[in-house]
């Protein structure tokens, strides 16, 4: 039965104390509405506010990569340690456990192969994202390349369209082959990204890092690039994150890896503990040697 006296006269609880308002913990996310921010705050721990994300999206334009062969093998074990899992629908439909629980990081963009000429990409229905409860439109983006324009655009039209179901971008600054690696050119691409509406964006280290960071609006993601000794990886994360990124996006560097596990858990450590390199390593080689 509803309480009718209650709507004549009942006690009034904490009507005098002005209502909590939060800021957002993300950089530049302050202003964008609840649903980016639902969406944000499962991919960024709001604790540390950052980030590990495994991308196993190699296959799309790499075939079989070395360690993807088998992902149901090598890539599902290691779903309960990241923080975001960054694949193709491809990926999802065929070996993620829908169960898992960890928000998806989708490729987006797509349309050539290693084997022609990359970044020549177009994109998917919205919809078919909105299907594969995508927490961020991973989206690729050539500054400088021959396929700038079609690029960018793919990134404005995603900004669009994740923008209409609450879905935020990551543009991803892929670097040709003849473009200088250097914080002028990383940090132009960055923040290309960042102004051209990208919710986060994914990078690559550099020199001077931190000339990137600062000067992006937006939280940078570091991208792992070829396999390295665990010790350089975890040593390139914890620059990374010393010097203002907000977590890593890294395949290679994990899954290729002596020990996956180990190495997921270790730079774990390194981006939301700031353990440094060293200690991380003995954490890794600790973890390798109780997993024989
Ligand atoms: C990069 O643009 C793609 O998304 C890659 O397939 C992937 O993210 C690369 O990861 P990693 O370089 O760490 O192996």
């Amino acid at each position: 039965m509803p309480d009718v006296d209650d709507l004549k006269e009942g006690k009034q609880y904490y009507t005098d104390k002005p209502q909590k308002g939060e800021g957002f913990f993300l950089k530049g996310s302050n202003n964008l509405e609840w649903g980016m921010k639902d969406r944000l705050a499962r991919i960024f721990n709001p604790v540390s506010g950052n980030t590990v994300m495994l991308a196993f999206d190699h296959g799309y334009l790499m075939g079989p990569t070395s360690g993807l062969e088998r992902m149901d093998l090598t890539i599902v074990p290691l779903i309960e340690y990241a923080d975001c899992i960054m694949c193709t629908r491809g990926a999802l439909r065929t070996i993620v456990p829908p169960t898992c629980g960890t928000p998806v990081s989708l490729r987006y963009s797509s349309g050539t192969t290693v084997l022609t000429e990359l970044n020549d990409e177009c994109l998917m229905d919205i919809e078919e994202a909105v299907r594969l409860n995508a927490s961020l439109l991973a989206v690729m983006v050539a500054v400088g390349d021959r396929f700038e324009a079609t690029t960018i655009r793919n990134l404005t039209r995603t900004v669009d369209l994740g923008t209409r179901y609450g879905i935020p971008t990551l543009g991803v600054t892929a670097v040709g082959k003849d473009m200088a690696r250097d914080a002028r050119y990383i940090s132009m691409a960055s923040r290309v990204c960042a102004e051209n509406g990208a919710h986060v964006v994914k990078t690559y280290f550099c020199d001077d890092f931190e000339k990137v960071t600062s000067t992006c609006p937006v939280p940078i993601v570091l991208a792992g690039g070829k396999k390295l000794p665990e010790l350089d990886a975890l040593t390139m994360a914890y620059r990374a994150i010393d010097q203002g990124a907000n977590g890593v996006d890294m395949g290679r560097n994990i899954f290729q890896a002596g020990n996956p596990i180990a190495m997921i858990q270790a730079v774990k450590a390194v981006v939301h503990d700031r353990e440094i390199p060293e200690k991380a390593f003995d954490m890794y080689n600790t973890l390798k040697a109780e997993q024989k």
